[in-house]
């Protein structure tokens, strides 16, 4: 198969594509013909070797960690697939080698789950690493409830698209950051308010709408950002990172909680964002094709830090 390869870990010259053997699905993995696969800005990572002491590498390595696709074989024991049948998956395995910038992945079934009836393939690549990451936090960590009050950080990029109207969902008054020109965009998902972080003191705003502080903050944004978020959480509200590690004694400190989330593969509740989807709830983000042979091109447009939405590989 033709696959988006690296055989160390570099730059945009690091990645070629190449021809590698198709994998075989083991038992209880079904293997999945991809037609897209979105970026997430973890791979430019992995592929810089920035994240070597966290997963196993090994090479050569194919990155990608999303895809949509038709099911292609079965491995000995899955039933519920049908062969042809439109599925998604958030493809992490322990070890980092046999990613999604390829025409193949084999994936263990319990992965994967039918795509929305409603999206094209590249529509559904956006959603499964990011809809997850959104879920588990909002949901399994923060427990999220109506009328709680949540800030939501990069509302506009791909963990933001997905959270913003998951929150919105769940009954909570949803506060998102992003710079104005994306404001229209935030909204437009179901944001109630909206800070320019560019221009505006974030912790100052988020003030102004709570003067409490919110019930939960969306640590998408690392560095400073989550430093300064520790500040816009309630008493005995929860602080969740999906970027830097926490700080367990400012949050006993500021009496309020604080937990990172590591998002995990889980395909039935990738069945239960379909259903989300199909009903009209959910819908995928803003995105921008690029052909798999572009693969370099779109991990530098991620590592801008400023994509709306999402940018999807096609995969022919
Ligand atoms: N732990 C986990 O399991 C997990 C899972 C998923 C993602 N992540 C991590 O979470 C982070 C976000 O992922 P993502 O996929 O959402 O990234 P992304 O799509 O690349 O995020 C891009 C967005 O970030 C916004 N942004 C940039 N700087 C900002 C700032 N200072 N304040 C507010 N917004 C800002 C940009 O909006 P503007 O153009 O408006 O600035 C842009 O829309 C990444 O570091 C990713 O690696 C971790």
């Amino acid at each position: 198969m033709k696959a988006m390869v690296i055989n160390a870990f570099g730059g945009a010259e690091a990645m070629s594509m190449t021809e590698v053997a198709t994998p075989v699905p083991g038992p209880g993995e079904v293997l999945i013909r991809i037609r897209a696969a979105s970026i997430n800005p973890v791979e430019w990572k992995i592929r810089e070797g920035g994240l070597a002491r966290l997963f196993p590498c090994k090479f050569p390595l194919i990155l990608g960690w999303d895809a949509a696709g038709t099911i292609a074989a079965l491995g000995d024991g899955v039933t519920g697939f049908a062969i042809g049948e439109r599925v998604w998956s958030f493809c992490r395995k322990t070890d980092i080698q046999w990613g999604t910038y390829a025409e193949y992945v084999a994936m263990p079934a319990g992965s994967v789950a039918p795509m929305p009836t409603n999206l094209s393939f590249a529509e559904a690549s956006t959603i499964p690493l990011a809809g997850l990451t959104a879920w588990q936090s909002l949901f399994d960590v923060a427990a999220l409830r109506p009328g709680q009050s949540v800030l939501i950080h990069a509302g506009a990029g791909g963990v933001g698209s997905m959270a913003v109207p998951l929150a919105k969902w769940a009954g909570a008054t949803v506060i998102a950051t992003a710079r104005t020109e994306n404001h229209d965009y935030v909204r437009s998902l179901g944001a109630d308010h909206v800070i320019d972080y560019a221009t505006a003191d974030f912790v100052a705003a988020t003030k102004a709408l709570c003067p409490e502080g919110v019930d939960m903050a969306f640590g998408t944004v690392g560095g400073e950002v989550l430093t300064r978020s520790y500040a816009v959480v309630k008493p005995g509200g929860l602080l969740v990172s999906i970027t830097d590690k926490t700080d367990k004694a400012e949050a006993e400190r500021r009496n309020i909680r604080v937990k990172y989330v590591f998002v995990q593969p889980n395909g039935q509740q990738l069945r239960r964002l379909a259903g989300l989807v199909e009903g009209g709830t959910l819908h995928p983000p803003e995105i921008v094709e690029m052909p798999l042979h572009q693969a370099a091109e779109a991990l530098e447009r991620s590592k801008s830090g400023h994509v709306r939405g999402k940018i999807v590989l096609i995969v022919d």
